[in-house]
C-alpha cells in the first residue's frame, strides 16, 4: 500500500481553512492534514520568538505525521518564522519544504490595480514586520503599499463575536478609518488568512470601486505551480482524496466552524502540542 503523504496545512486557528478550501477544490486528487492551533490563538499580537517557537512545533508535528510539503496558511507565521525555517531548521529535514503565503501574493496583487495603490490589512504581527512591503518593493515596485493592523479582528473571528451587531461594529469603524486614511486605493488585500471569513461583511462597507481580495485562490495556484515545478515533491505526494483535520482546540467547536466554512462534514481529532 502507498504510504500516506498528505500536504500539510498550517494556521493558529480557523483562518488557513479559507486556504485549504480553494486548495482542495483546485487539487482534490491529494490527500490533506490541517493543524489549526486554536488553544494558543492569536497569533498577530505574539513576538517573534514565541510565534517562531509555535510554528515549528506545528510544523514538526505535520512532519511527524507524514507530511513532506507544508503550507503555513498563516500570514503572521509566514511573516515571522518561514524565513527562519527555510534558512536554518529544514537543513535536518532533507527532502521536506515549507512555503509560506506572503510571496505568492505579493507576486501577483499589484496587477489587480489600477492606481497601483494598495492597502493590505493583516494583524499587528504581519504588518509590523513589513514583510509586504519588501515582498513587493522587490516583486512589484510600482505598487505603492499601504499597511493596516486589525488586532480585534481574528480574536472576533475565533470567538465567532463577528456575527453579533457589537462585532460588526468594530469591524466597521476600522473599514471606515482605512477608507478615510487612503485616497485612490483599488484593491483591498485581505493578508491574514482569518479575514476571508468576514469578506462578504467588508464587501457591505467598501465601495464597489475597491477589489477585495482574498489569498485563497492565489496561494492555490501558486501551489499548483510550484508542484508542477517540482515533480519531486509532487511525487511524493499521496493521492488518496482524503481530508484530516487537527486542532489544539476543542473539536466540537472546530468541527462546527470547520464545516460552516467548507460546506462539508469534517473529520477532527484533538491534539497536544
Ligand atoms: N490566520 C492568521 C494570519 O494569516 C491569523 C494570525 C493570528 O492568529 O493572529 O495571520
Amino acid at each position: 500500500m502507498h504510504k500516506l503523504s498528505p500536504i500539510g496545512f498550517f494556521d493558529s486557528g480557523y483562518g488557513g481553512l479559507t486556504v485549504l478550501k480553494e486548495v482542495q477544490q483546485l487539487m482534490p486528487q491529494y490527500d490533506y492534514l490541517y493543524l489549526g492551533d486554536n488553544a494558543r490563538a492569536p497569533y498577530g499580537t505574539k513576538s517573534v520568538e514565541t510565534v517562531y517557537e509555535y510554528t515549528w512545533e506545528c510544523v514538526k508535528t505535520l512532519f511527524d505525521k507524514g507530511c513532506d510539503l507544508v503550507v503555513l496558511a498563516c500570514n503572521t507565521a509566514s511573516a515571522k518564522a518561514l524565513r527562519k525555517i527555510q534558512q536554518f531548521n529544514l537543513v535536518n529535514y532533507p527532502g521536506k519544504r515549507v512555503l509560506g503565503v506572503i510571496r505568492p501574493s505579493a507576486e501577483i496583487v499589484g496587477d489587480f490595480s489600477q492606481s497601483n495603490k494598495i492597502v493590505v490589512l493583516g494583524t499587528e504581527g504581519t504588518i509590523s514586520s513589513n514583510t509586504y512591503i519588501e515582498e513587493f518593493s522587490f516583486l512589484s515596485p510600482q505598487t505603492q503599499v499601504f499597511q493596516y493592523a486589525c488586532p480585534q479582528w481574528v480574536p472576533l473571528i475565533e470567538s465567532r463575536d463577528y456575527e453579533n451587531e457589537k462585532g460588526k461594529a468594530l469591524i466597521r469603524k476600522d473599514i471606515d478609518n482605512i477608507l478615510s486614511l487612503y485616497d485612490d486605493i483599488d484593491v483591498m488585500l485581505l493578508g491574514c488568512t482569518h479575514y476571508p471569513i468576514l469578506q462578504r461583511l467588508i464587501e457591505e462597507y467598501v465601495p464597489s470601486t475597491i477589489q477585495v481580495i482574498s489569498q485563497g485562490e492565489i496561494v492555490a495556484g501558486s501551489l499548483a505551480s510550484y508542484l508542477n515545478r517540482h515533480t519531486w515533491m509532487r511525487d511524493k505526494l499521496s493521492e488518496g482524496k482524503t481530508s484530516l483535520y487537527l486542532t489544539t482546540g476543542d473539536p466540537k467547536e472546530f468541527e462546527d466552524m470547520a464545516s460552516k466554512l467548507l460546506e462539508i462534514e469534517v473529520n477532527v481529532e484533538s491534539i497536544k502540542i
